[in-house]
């Protein structure tokens, strides 16, 4: 068996972060979402993995490498465009061959793993499985309506009306007839080739797939809030660990993880918060669900419920909650003459102001 992880994609609800980077490199609790994904993947014993990668190709094979990080044997297969989930399994179809496949989407963070799932596959061997979970919102994901009996009567990608509210979570189990269905159908209104309809195709067909409910936690990472809740949830199941330096004029309460070189100086750390190797902190409050990444300067503030990336800088800043701050950023106090906000935000950039 083999797995397929989309890393390609414009991931544009996470704009600006995705002008310059990969959205599945953005970071949970210091590590990168793609990076629970593959370790998942090689736990349920899988270790060929096909990469669809796109425009930011250069960045995941930079941090993946040739997977054997996590236990794997990682090909990278370039994707134009990311003309849909279908179109992927498409041009992966010589690296699939006639093998069995986990497709697993880059961004999508799923607790406890797969392990289970692939066993239960692996011993069933339907044609394909997909794996449901019930949402506030359907409108927002494929949504399967089920027969009294749970059989996968219909798929709809993104639905004004959902049928039902459980939707497709981004973790797919296929045997090689999905490669004559993603084949057979057209592009949707959106000009992507769906994987929704791709399984459609092999309902109609009368293939055989399966559904499982999942109850545990699963988010589709695709924008800030959810970002902020992954990482929220990860660093609640983190364990204490000090390996760098806390000065005596500091605390660190419940749940905090100060990674080595890293410099607590005068600061209050309430947990569960991890502060990456490299950054300082001084005359600061970290407050609660709080990832700060390597080598980042916070002086004289306070941060809240953030992600902050690498090699950024926040100074003299009264409060932020709720944010998520991407690589080598800036913020500064204004001089107190003119009183004034002064910006330099890059395009699709947020800015909420207090005042
Ligand atoms: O997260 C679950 C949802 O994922 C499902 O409920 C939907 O049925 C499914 O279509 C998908 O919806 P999204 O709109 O959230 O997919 P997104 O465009 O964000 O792409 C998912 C991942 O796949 C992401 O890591 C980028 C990557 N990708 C996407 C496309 C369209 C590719 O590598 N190539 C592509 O062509």
């Amino acid at each position: 068996m083999k797995a397929l992880v989309l890393s390609g994609g414009a991931g544009t609800r996470l704009r600006p972060i995705t002008h310059t980077s990969a959205k599945q490199l953005v970071p949970v609790a210091n590590k990168a979402v793609l990076f629970y994904g593959l370790e998942s993947i090689a736990e349920a014993g899988i270790t060929d993995v096909g990469m669809i990668v796109g425009d930011t190709a250069a960045e995941i094979e930079e941090a993946v490498g040739d997977g054997s990080q996590f236990g794997l044997k990682v090909t990278y297969i370039p994707q134009e465009r990311p003309l849909g989930l279908a179109h992927a399994v498409l041009i992966a179809r010589d690296y699939l061959g006639d093998d069995d496949f986990v497709m697993y989407l880059g961004d999508n963070f799923i607790v406890g793993g797969i392990t289970d799932l692939v066993d239960e596959f692996r011993g069933n061997r339907p044609d394909a499985q997909i794996l449901l979970t019930r949402v506030a919102d359907p409108r927002a994901f494929g949504v399967a309506e089920l027969d009294p009996s749970g059989q996968v009567v219909s798929l709809e990608e993104k639905p004004d009306r959902p049928k039902s509210d459980l939707a497709l979570v981004g973790v797919y189990l296929f045997t090689p007839l999905i490669h004559e269905a993603v084949r057979a159908i057209e592009p949707s209104w959106r000009g992507e080739l769906e994987i929704t309809h791709a399984i459609q195709h092999l309902i109609d067909s009368r293939a055989d797939v399966r559904s499982t409910v999942i109850t545990g936690y699963w988010k589709d990472t695709g924008n800030v809030g959810d970002m902020l809740e992954v990482n929220r949830m990860v660093l609640e199941g983190m364990d204490r660990r000090i390996d760098g330096d806390v000065d005596t004029a500091s605390e660190t309460i419940g749940r905090v993880v100060v990674e080595e070189g890293a410099r607590i100086v005068n600061s209050r750390i309430v947990g569960p918060a991890v502060i990456g190797s490299g950054t300082v902190i001084s005359n600061s409050y970290v407050g609660p669900f709080t990832s700060i990444a390597e080598s980042c300067r916070i002086t004289d503030s306070e941060l809240e419920f953030s992600i902050v990336l690498r090699d950024s800088s926040i100074q003299g800043v009264g409060r932020i909650e709720a944010s998520l701050i991407g690589r080598h950023v800036e913020v500064t106090p204004a001089p107190s003459v003119p009183s004034a906000h002064r910006f330099v935000l890059g395009d699709h950039s947020k800015v909420q102001i207090t005042s």
